[in-house]
């Protein structure tokens, strides 16, 4: 018997594979397909205070090889509605729910902190990564401001709670953000978002691939793979299994979600695969991780997270 569960932030899921904030997850809708689904969690659309459009489209697109390019521009109905779903969705499908919280100011994120404090949601993921707010830098790549942040969040919230964190590329950027976030009780970090301000071209049209920010974007799936796997294991390492690692970014196989464990992570989210397959991938992702265990002998995913055999 090959038992594939994990325990994120003292929370049990039966399966190490879930789906991403951000593809799919924005209606009511859209995610009781998650709750029929064999995702052992349901993970919300990050949230702002009130409604957003997101911006203009075309704002997705599909990339050849499993991957894509995407600016949203955070499209949400705004966290009360959230708070709501919350509701409906743990009396439904008895399974954890995940809320994003995304907001646009230090305030914004402490009203909703506060908010979720009393709802029924299990984890909180809290996302000062995305890259496609107009006008709006990724936060996680300012260290200051992401402690000012941190500082503010930690006091509040009663919920587990760990942060989705951008790409980053240098050790130094790691170090930095690390030395930061253990300052506070983070659970885990979700590493990572999309990997921010790419540009897709349309050679025929002589046009970028979306229409927000003059076509750059986030692009995510299995071009974004390696970075993934990069940064859950540099965090892996930084944080030496104090804080956990979710690892996401092109885990489009079973196999690939091995490898994010053998890096170190505790669990595996799916995003770009979520959006070109639908609720398929959790049963699939999770054959292919068990059939990979088998023929390497393992259990469980203790037997080998985090045990990249590096000389
Ligand atoms: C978006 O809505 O733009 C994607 C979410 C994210 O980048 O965090």
């Amino acid at each position: 018997m090959i038992d594939i569960s994990t325990t994120i932030a003292g929370i049990k899921l039966d399966s190490c594979i879930f789906n991403a904030s951000g593809p799919n997850d924005e209606t009511l809708p859209q995610l009781e397909i998650i709750g029929k689904s064999k995702s052992p969690a349901i993970t919300m659309k990050s949230c702002t205070i009130a409604f957003r459009e997101g911006n203009p489209g075309p704002r997705y697109a599909d990339l050849p090889a499993n991957s894509s390019i995407n600016s949203m521009g955070l499209p949400n109905l705004g966290y009360k509605e959230y708070i709501k779903f919350t509701k409906i969705l743990k009396k439904k499908y008895e399974k954890p729910v995940v809320a994003s919280i995304c907001g646009m100011t230090l305030e914004d994120n402490v009203e909703m902190f506060k908010a979720f404090n009393n709802s029924d949601v299990d984890i909180i993921e809290f996302n000062p990564g995305s890259p496609n707010t107009i006008g709006k830098p990724i936060v996680g790549y300012n260290p200051i401001e992401m402690d000012r942040l941190l500082a503010a969040v930690s006091k509040i919230c009663k919920k587990p709670w760990g942060v989705k964190l951008p790409p980053y590329f240098d050790f130094v950027h790691y170090e930095q953000i690390a030395k930061v976030l253990k300052q506070y009780p983070v659970k885990f970090v979700t590493s990572i978002n999309s990997v921010g301000n790419g540009l897709v071209i349309d050679p025929e049209k002589e046009a970028p691939a979306i229409k927000p920010k003059g076509g750059f974007g986030g692009i995510g799936g299995r071009l974004i793979k390696n970075i993934a796997l990069a940064n859950v294991r540099k965090f892996y390492l930084l944080f030496e299994d104090k804080i956990q690692v979710i690892g996401v970014g092109g885990a489009a196989t079973g196999i690939d979600v091995f490898e994010f464990i053998l890096a170190g992570a505790s669990a595996v989210q799916i995003a770009t695969t979520f959006m070109q397959e639908g609720t398929p991938a959790f049963p699939r992702l999770q054959k292919e991780l068990k059939d990979y265990m088998k023929k390497k002998g393992y259990k469980t995913i203790e037997d080998f997270r985090g045990k990249l055999r590096v000389e």
